[in-house]
């Protein structure tokens, strides 16, 4: 893994919007701007638009076209994450939920994953919650703490305008950033202390 070595961590970011403009992306671009802000990385994104239609089509992860493919295989080799979907009927798209069903069961096990989703309104704000976390809980991910949700209403001309909203993405930068530094670190010696000082007073 690259935190072990010299190299700068790899972060994933894959939003699974099937359009372009993107409020979608545009949240998962903000998660990484900021986390880039906090930690050098070697951050790379991608979207279902690069995966193209080939990704659909596959029912087994041999039948996955070469750009679908190398999405999958990213996020299996990235030391962390983030991912983004629209709400699509009250959860994440079908084509969010098709990608990861043919990432390895192990390849995400203790990596950093940020959570984030837009939505037409506020009313579906817990998908994170209720759909995305579940999904990482599946794979043992390490999911931090702040999730972000955005609605349309959020957003002007395509960029994150809310001030709220923005917060989050910071709050979610700042957790990514501290799992993957601390990662990072090599672990600290350990010295037995003397059996007196781990005994209790008074014995
Ligand atoms: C098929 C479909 C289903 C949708 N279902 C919901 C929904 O259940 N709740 C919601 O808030 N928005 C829903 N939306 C709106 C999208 O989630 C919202 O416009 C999202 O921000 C689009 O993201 P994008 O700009 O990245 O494509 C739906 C949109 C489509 C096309």
């Amino acid at each position: 893994m690259s935190l072990s070595g010299n190299s700068l961590p790899r972060i994933v970011g894959f939003s699974a919007n099937l359009q372009r403009p993107s409020k979608t992306r545009a949240l998962v671009e903000a998660v990484a701007e900021a986390t880039g802000a906090r930690l050098r990385a070697d951050i790379r994104l991608f979207d279902v638009v690069d995966a193209g239609s080939g990704l659909g089509a596959a029912w087994s992860r041999d039948q996955l076209s070469l750009p679908a493919r190398r999405i999958v295989e990213a996020i299996e080799g990235a030391d962390a994450l983030i991912v983004g979907t629209p709400v699509y009927k009250g959860a994440y798209t079908g084509l969010f939920k098709h990608l990861f069903d043919f990432v390895d069961p192990a390849a995400l096990v203790g990596k950093p994953v940020v959570l984030s989703a837009t939505g037409g309104g506020a009313r579906h704000a817990l998908v994170v919650e209720h759909s995305l976390r579940p999904l990482f809980g599946f794979f043992s991910a390490q999911t931090v703490p702040t999730s972000v949700y955005g609605s349309d209403a959020d957003f002007s001309n395509g960029v994150l305008s809310d001030d709220g909203v923005r917060a989050r993405v910071f709050d979610a930068a700042d957790q990514l950033a501290t799992l993957l530094g601390a990662k990072a670190k090599p672990a600290a010696s350990f010295e037995a202390a003397p059996a007196a000082a781990l005994s209790a007073p008074g014995r």
